[in-house]
């Protein structure tokens, strides 16, 4: 049976929300409700008292001392007794004000919608009047003092619990609590940020201009990042990595150039399975997948070529530095969002960061050493490409070395994490494994015929559903991997957004949206056949139901590579076994999820193999 397309999203970009939010009235002021005059009224009386106060008694000695020095001092003794024994209660009468003085403001910050970052951005902004925006005839208010909804989680850190662990599980709980699916404010300690769970604001996020910055994360920066395209500075130092990526790695041209690559892992992989099947028994794929992944961008990026099964010193390190990359990059570091905390480094974030890039360095060095020395070599490779550049262009080899090692980094495990993901799927939906070796049969003419080609591909509809069904319940990146900034201030769905903020889109929360898709929980790649005359849905990011590489500006410039290996290595493990599961009673696929840099199975993917055609490679 096909199912139609996902249903269209029923709900219009802005929602009613009451009418002194958005005004749509050239009126200005916001009147503030007299429960808001007589509370902030409160307040003010009461720290204007505290200050005062405390400036009394902080000049209290002195005021004592010259006294004493003007006036006789034996007339005067009592004063100086006084003034002793003031100062001591000066001290703690001032201990004790300033204490109850922070106390004070802490729980006032903190008692904002959104947490106490939010709480000290709108005490601060609470006298601005709301400013216009749009065109002349149609002025949009946006008042500045309407706060965003969202949880205000502890005093001093905020929500910082909702990033630990499965932050896309906990942040979606607490917008459905909070009613804030549109657009949720929180607080990681100082750092405010915005979230949604809707694909129109996350539309309106991630094609805007504003966010195309990337919040400053001191891991990446340890790790060289900030000089790589995933969180350089949005200007003309990240725009010219993205061109030189698109050229010479991400362009049709070089895609199509380095199939022939592919299928040579593809032809190992499928050899190690085999191996793997003849020795009997249960195995976990996700070994092969990563080193096959890994092997797959060495040899783009460095232009050498590895063999899956014979784990060179070289690989074995470059596999170590990576997953020791991931595992800072993926760590929620505290001192990020808490200032006073960062000089510490208690979780010793910094600390191993600064062991691992000279590694980093020497590594990726000494390639691009090599290449310098054999600069005839008629393949060219990535490393290649950017040892001729010129003029403007011209990178430094500190820059280069960030350049590649992203490249390395990045395109490794998101694609290793998919392929497992949608390994799972198969074994537990046999029929829907069963359609694709179909399809897989009709394309190449028959079970034992050619093995099928990257261009065989467009040839597949059912296969591509597979994929993007398997991306809707499991995208690699379901926060979208890394956070935008906005550089200036801005309106999201109607409220001022400062800029300085951080935003995520909760694409798991979107694509499990039952108001977006029907039986959202449901494994139906038929959702994404597209019937007669029917536009196939695209998940390169035009639409935001799906957009597991994100959109806009900052969006992942390997996702057509990225989608091209999947697609095509997925079809060859098809065509060549039938993934069955293992034999321990469990049927070895456990869908439980763990958020490292990118969500993987918490528990790797075990399966058993059955070879379905004979075929030579
Ligand atoms: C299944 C495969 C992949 C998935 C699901 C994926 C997902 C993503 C996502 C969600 C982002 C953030 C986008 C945004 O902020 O809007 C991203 C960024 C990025 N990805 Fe991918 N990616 C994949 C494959 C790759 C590959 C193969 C490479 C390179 C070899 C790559 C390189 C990058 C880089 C460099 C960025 C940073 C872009 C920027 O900040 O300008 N990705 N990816």
């Amino acid at each position: 049976m096909i199912l139609p397309l996902p249903l269209p999203i029923p709900s219009p970009i802005y929602i009613p929300r009451p009418p002194s939010t958005l005004l749509t009235s050239k009126n200005t002021n916001q009147p503030k409700s007299p429960s808001q005059n007589f509370l902030s009224f409160l307040l003010n009386f009461y720290l204007s008292l505290q200050y005062s106060l405390l400036f009394l008694l902080s000049l209290l000695p002195s005021i004592i001392l010259v006294h004493t020095m003007t006036t006789h001092i034996e007339d005067n003794l009592w004063v100086l007794a006084l003034a002793s024994k003031c100062t001591q209660e000066n001290i703690a009468w001032s201990l004790l004000i300033m204490a109850s003085l922070w106390l004070t403001m802490t729980l006032f910050y903190w008692s904002h919608p959104g947490g106490p970052a939010w709480g000290k951005y709108y005490s601060t902004w609470r006298k601005t009047k709301s400013s216009p925006s749009g065109s002349s005839d149609h002025i949009i208010i946006i008042n500045k003092n309407i706060p965003i909804p969202g949880p205000k989680g502890f005093p001093f850190i905020g929500s910082m619990s909702l990033m630990s662990s499965l932050a896309h599980h906990r942040i979606a709980a607490a917008a459905q609590s909070c009613k804030a699916t549109r657009l949720m404010a929180f607080s990681l300690g100082d750092t405010r940020a915005i979230v949604t769970c809707n694909p129109d604001v996350a539309k309106e996020i991630l094609n805007s201009s504003v966010f195309a910055d990337r919040p400053v994360k001191e891991s990446a920066y340890s790790l060289m990042f900030n000089r790589a395209i995933g969180f350089a500075p949005y200007g003309v130092y990240w725009r010219t990595l993205r061109r030189i990526a698109a050229t010479h790695l991400f362009c049709p041209k070089q895609i199509k150039a380095s199939e022939t690559q592919r299928v040579d892992v593809a032809n190992q992989m499928i050899e190690l399975f085999k191996n793997r099947h003849s020795h009997g028994g249960s195995f976990s794929v996700r070994q092969v997948l990563k080193r096959a992944s890994l092997n797959n961008m060495m040899w783009s990026v460095f232009g050498q070529r590895y063999k899956i099964e014979e784990v060179s010193g070289m690989e074995e390190e470059l596999s170590g530095l990576v997953e020791q990359g991931y595992d800072l990059l993926g760590t929620l570091n505290w001192g990020d969002h808490l200032p006073w905390l960062k000089d510490f480094d208690l979780q010793k974030i910094r600390f191993t960061c600064s062991k691992l890039v000279p590694k980093v360095n020497r590594f990726v060095g000494s390639i691009i050493a090599d290449h310098r020395a054999h600069t005839t070599q008629s393949n060219r490779d990535f490393v290649h490409v950017l040892l001729s550049l010129h003029g403007p262009d011209k990178l430094s080899d500190p820059d280069m070395i960030a350049v590649l090692w992203e490249m390395i980094f990045r395109g490794t495990d998101t694609v290793a994490v998919l392929i497992e993901w949608i390994l799972a799927r198969m074994v537990l939906h046999p029929e829907v494994q069963r359609k694709v070796q179909e399809e897989l049969d009709t394309v190449v003419g028959g079970c034992g015929a050619r093995a099928v080609t990257e261009e065989d591909m467009a040839a597949m509809v059912y296969l591509p559903a597979v994929v993007k069904e398997v991306l809707r319940l499991h995208p690699p990146g379901p926060l979208l991997s890394w956070a935008r900034l906005a550089i200036t201030d801005t309106t999201i769905d109607g409220y001022h957004v400062p800029a300085g903020t951080t935003a995520m889109v909760n694409m798991w929360a979107i694509s499990r949206d039952p108001h977006v898709w029907r039986d959202p929980l449901e494994f139906m790649p038929e959702r994404f056949v597209a019937g007669e005359g029917e536009p196939e849905f695209s998940v390169l990011g035009s639409d935001l139901r799906l957009a597991p590489f994100g959109s806009g500006r900052r969006t992942c410039p390997g996702k057509s590579l990225g989608l091209a290996t999947v697609s095509f290595w997925v079809a060859r493990l098809l065509q060549e076994f039938e993934f069955l599961p293992c034999d321990d009673g469990k049927n070895g696929v456990d869908l439980t999820e763990v958020l490292r840099l990118s969500c993987e199975m918490a528990n790797p993917l075990t399966v058993k193999v059955r070879p379905r055609r004979g075929l030579s490679l």
